[in-house]
């Protein structure tokens, strides 16, 4: 899927934000500045959140409780050890939805929508694909 621009990678973020289901996490992959925040953004803003949607990078877990289906933004980028994802609390998430950018730093969460962006320098455009858990196959991709 070509994301033309940030407003294009918001608006997929908006799309998916009426799909979600408390329980499910999606994996958001790709280099930095590819646009997994912009995502994250759309999404958490199309579900109510009114205000800042802050890079998670340096706090590692932001969490959105107030909302109907609350949100954990999660950035594991600065994670230094994987043990350290214990005293996070990322697992009790069954009544939440959980967004992960740079998941590979924990290396788990097999059952999640795992979104890749790619960034194509000759568009200048964004290339996302997804891999689709059982789970998320009437959903994807979304309308
Ligand atoms: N198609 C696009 N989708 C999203 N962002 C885009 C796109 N084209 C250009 N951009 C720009 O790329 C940047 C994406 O930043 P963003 O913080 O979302 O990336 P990120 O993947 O979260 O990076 P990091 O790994 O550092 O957290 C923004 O400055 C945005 O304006
Ligand atoms: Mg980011």
């Amino acid at each position: 899927m070509k994301l033309a621009d940030e407003a294009e990678t918001r608006a997929l973020g908006a799309k998916v934000a009426r799909l979600l289901q408390p329980g499910d996490v999606i994996t958001l992959q790709g280099p930095l500045g590819a646009g997994k925040t912009s995502f994250a953004r759309g999404l958490i803003e199309a579900l109510g959140h009114e205000g800042e949607v802050p890079s998670p990078s340096f706090a590692i877990v932001q969490p959105y409780d107030h909302l109907d289906l609350p949100v954990w933004h999660v950035d594991l980028y600065r994670l230094e050890d994987p043990s350290e994802l214990e005293e996070l609390g990322l697992d009790a998430t069954e009544d939440s939805v959980l967004l992960v950018e740079w998941p590979e730093m924990a290396g788990r969460w097999d059952h999640a929508l795992q979104l890749e962006i790619a960034i194509d320098e000759a568009l200048g455009a964004r290339r996302l694909t997804a891999h689709v858990p059982p789970g998320w196959k009437t959903r994807w991709p979304p309308r």
